[in-house]
């Protein structure tokens, strides 16, 4: 298939990138490079033997858009593009909903003219809040919490909405629990700009010795050790289920789906294993809870099993072993000089 991929350079898309090129996909990518390197496209020819199309471009630019769905016939969209800090997100709300929101009517809107007819959106696990009971299925309460859970879950209505009136449209609405780990190689990983938000990239730029020391924020949770428990899946793992929910792009209507292991992981689980793979000290300090943590959330993924055939292959090691091959072989990300890189590979 011919797929446009939006947010293409950013952390999950270029691993899927990577995944969709082998399996023999053509495919365009547009970035606007606001949270993205553009060296990514280097690391995916280097690792898929091709490269493809790319644009920078903001989604939110209807000329722009649409000049690349003139310049190439598209099949399918799989919509990565977006803002995704919850922290952020309720200091600019605007700016997310304008992004997040705005920026998928107008993609959308643009498909309709084209007749582009499938896609594969980039929800959230955000989208249900605290939950109520564990496992989350897709039937349980939709209650965001964040703003950016709501631009999610407005997306999802929308693309609901859009399914609805026209038919002959799919989509595919995929949450994902909480994304962590490289690409086996070392040469793809995740490369935050400014301080990391989320745990892992935390605890390894603490191992590498760019940070410190952690924060575990809160240790007063109702969870065996305290901490906060979330499903960490493997970048590699969510990759392929977005290979596999292209097969649904000829099955109209709106389809959603949780992607996560179904394992919980704490806080204080992840330093450990992180240490013992790493074999660096990852030195933290308890701090208070984070404002809008829940104390657990971990998926039931059956569904994604039965319909998709997608289970979660890749383990807690795995996770680690290659976030840690990634962050030493670059130590700066993808600012990281290609000599030092082949010096190491
Ligand atoms: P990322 O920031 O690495 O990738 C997003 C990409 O989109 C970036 O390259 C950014 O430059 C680009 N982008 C942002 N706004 C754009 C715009 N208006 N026009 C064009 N490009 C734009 O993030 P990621 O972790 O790869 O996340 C991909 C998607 O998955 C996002 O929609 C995110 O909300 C969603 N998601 C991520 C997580 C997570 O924890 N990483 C969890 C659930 C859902
Ligand atoms: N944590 C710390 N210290 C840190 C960072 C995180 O103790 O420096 C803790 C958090 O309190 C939480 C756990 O580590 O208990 C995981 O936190 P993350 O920030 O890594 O992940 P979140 O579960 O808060 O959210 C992530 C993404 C969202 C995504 C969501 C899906 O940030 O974009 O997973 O479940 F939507």
């Amino acid at each position: 298939m011919n797929i446009l991929v939006t947010g293409g350079t950013g952390y999950i898309a270029s691993h899927t990138a990577v995944k969709l090129l082998a399996a023999g996909h053509q495919l365009v990518l547009v970035d606007n490079l606001a949270n993205s390197n553009i060296a990514v496209l280097d690391r995916i020819a280097l690792l898929s033997g091709q490269k493809p199309h790319f644009y920078q471009a903001d989604i939110g630019n209807y000329a722009a858009l649409s000049a690349i769905f003139t310049a190439h016939q598209i099949d399918a969209v799989i919509h990565f593009a977006g803002l995704k800090a919850v922290g952020e997100s309720a200091q600019k709300p605007l700016h997310y909903y304008r992004e997040n929101v705005a920026g998928s009517l107008q993609l959308l809107e643009v498909m309709q003219e084209f007749a582009v007819k499938s896609l594969i959106f980039s929800s959230s696990a955000t989208v249900y809040g605290d939950p109520r009971e564990l496992p989350l299925t897709e039937q349980s309460p939709i209650q965001p919490q964040s703003v950016y859970g709501r631009t999610k879950w407005m997306v999802e209505q929308i693309i609901a909405d859009h399914c609805s009136a026209d038919p002959s449209f799919s989509a595919v609405c995929l949450r994902y629990f909480n994304p962590v780990g490289a690409h086996p190689s070392g040469l793809m990983g995740e490369d935050p700009n400014g301080i990391p938000n989320n745990l892992l990239p935390f605890i390894s730029q603490v191992a590498i010795g760019r940070r410190e020391q952690l924060s575990v924020f809160g240790n007063d949770y109702p969870t065996a050790d305290g901490t906060g428990v979330r499903d960490y899946i493997h970048v590699q793992d969510l990759a392929e289920g977005h290979r596999l929910a292209l097969k649904l792009t000829n099955n109209p209507g709106c389809h959603r789906f949780n992607l996560g292991t179904g394992s919980g992981v704490s806080v204080l689980e992840m330093v450990d294993a992180f240490r013992a793979v790493s074999g660096h000290p990852v030195p933290l300090i308890i701090c208070p809870r984070r404002t809008g943590d829940v104390a657990a959330c971990y998926a039931d993924a059956a569904k994604a099993q039965h319909e998709l055939g997608w289970q979660a292959q890749l383990n807690l090691t795995d996770m680690v072993a290659d976030t840690w091959r990634w962050q030493h072989l670059n130590p700066q990300g993808y600012q990281t000089p290609p000599a030092k890189l082949k010096e190491k590979l």
